[in-house]
């Protein structure tokens, strides 16, 4: 039998073992605290995953940053000894690939894998106009199919290859964890969100499919859809933020709820509720709430 077939039947033979959540307590195997763990942050170089770096070495955790810009990796990771930079493109999967390497190799493997990265292009189905060949923008929002293939290849097809490099790691080592940095922009559909809200609804689905799959290994699963936080992608938008956050609140949240064992961890609540309660009304009541809400 090929060490790939054994390592499947024996993750399989774990999965009897792992005892799975009842009705009450976390649906994750919660643990105590993020000493000495060993965490990969993808999407760290600014914003919720910079913060969630920072605090994770502040946390005393071994922490592997990774995205794109290098220069600002190194600065979050700010010469910490327990800070390992290893740079990738999310949507180049050989590159994904080559930095999960550095990490097996500088650690044999990880405890956690923060997906994060991700990128926000405002779209509406309003159509733009050409004119001598160059696109007029009518609406700076409006509708762009190379536009919106370009986010659903970081937002989707991305974190799809950071899934690819993990989880041999994890189903090799039958624990650990993996978290999906998604959004409350994928409970129900948005103004101006036509593209990013249908990502994160994509990646909402696909964790819970994952968690059905790997929790009965003994891997954690984690979703984590924040509200606002206040961030380079959000500091473009050009309209009121309901219950705006800091970075480090939401990387603090993130991080405690994680150790906790929630599969959702969601903020601000106060926010977060209101749009949990939406998603449940009939699509009447809903769809004409999201439009007083927003006027749009
Ligand atoms: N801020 C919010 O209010 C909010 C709300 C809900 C959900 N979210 C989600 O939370 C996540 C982080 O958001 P944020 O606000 O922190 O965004 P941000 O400030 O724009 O930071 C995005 C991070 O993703 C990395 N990234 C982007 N494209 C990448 C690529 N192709 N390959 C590798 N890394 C890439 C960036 O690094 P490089 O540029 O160096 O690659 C950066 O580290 C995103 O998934 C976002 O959708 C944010």
């Amino acid at each position: 039998m090929s060490t790939a077939l054994q390592r499947q039947a024996a993750a399989r033979a774990r999965a009897h073992d792992a005892p799975m959540p009842g009705l009450f307590g976390p649906l994750n195997p919660p643990f105590a605290g993020y000493r000495g763990r060993r965490v990969w942050v993808i999407g760290a170089s600014y914003g919720i995953g910079a913060a969630i770096a920072r605090d994770l070495l502040g946390r005393g955790a071994r922490v592997a940053l990774s995205a794109r810009k290098e220069a600002l990796l190194r600065a979050v990771a700010g010469g910490h000894g327990d800070a390992l930079v290893a740079p990738l493109d999310v949507t180049d999967v050989a590159s994904v690939h080559a930095a999960a390497k550095v990490v097996e190799r500088a650690w044999g493997g990880f405890d956690l894998a923060l997906v994060v990265a991700g990128t926000h292009i405002e779209m509406r189905a309003h159509l733009g106009m050409t004119v001598g060949g160059r696109d007029v923008e009518l609406d700076a929002a409006h509708w762009n199919l190379a536009r919106a293939r370009q986010l659903l290849e970081v937002n989707l097809h991305g974190v799809l290859n950071c899934v690819d490099a993990i989880l041999p790691v994890l189903t090799r080592q039958g624990s650990g964890g993996i978290g999906i940095v998604s959004s409350v922009a994928g409970y129900v559909g948005l103004p101006r969100s036509l593209i990013y809200g249908a990502s994160k609804a994509a990646l909402i689905n696909f964790t819970e499919s994952l968690y059905g799959d790997l929790r009965p290994q003994g891997i954690g699963v984690y979703l984590i859809n924040p509200g606002f936080v206040d961030t380079p992608l959000t500091q473009k938008n050009r309209f009121a933020m309901p219950a705006l956050m800091r970075a480090e609140d939401a990387a603090r949240v993130t991080l405690d709820e994680i150790a906790a064992g929630a599969f959702e961890v969601h903020y601000p609540k106060r926010f977060t509720r209101w749009l949990k309660l939406l998603r449940m009304l009939p699509y009447r009541l809903q769809l004409a709430a999201v439009r007083r809400a927003t006027g749009a």
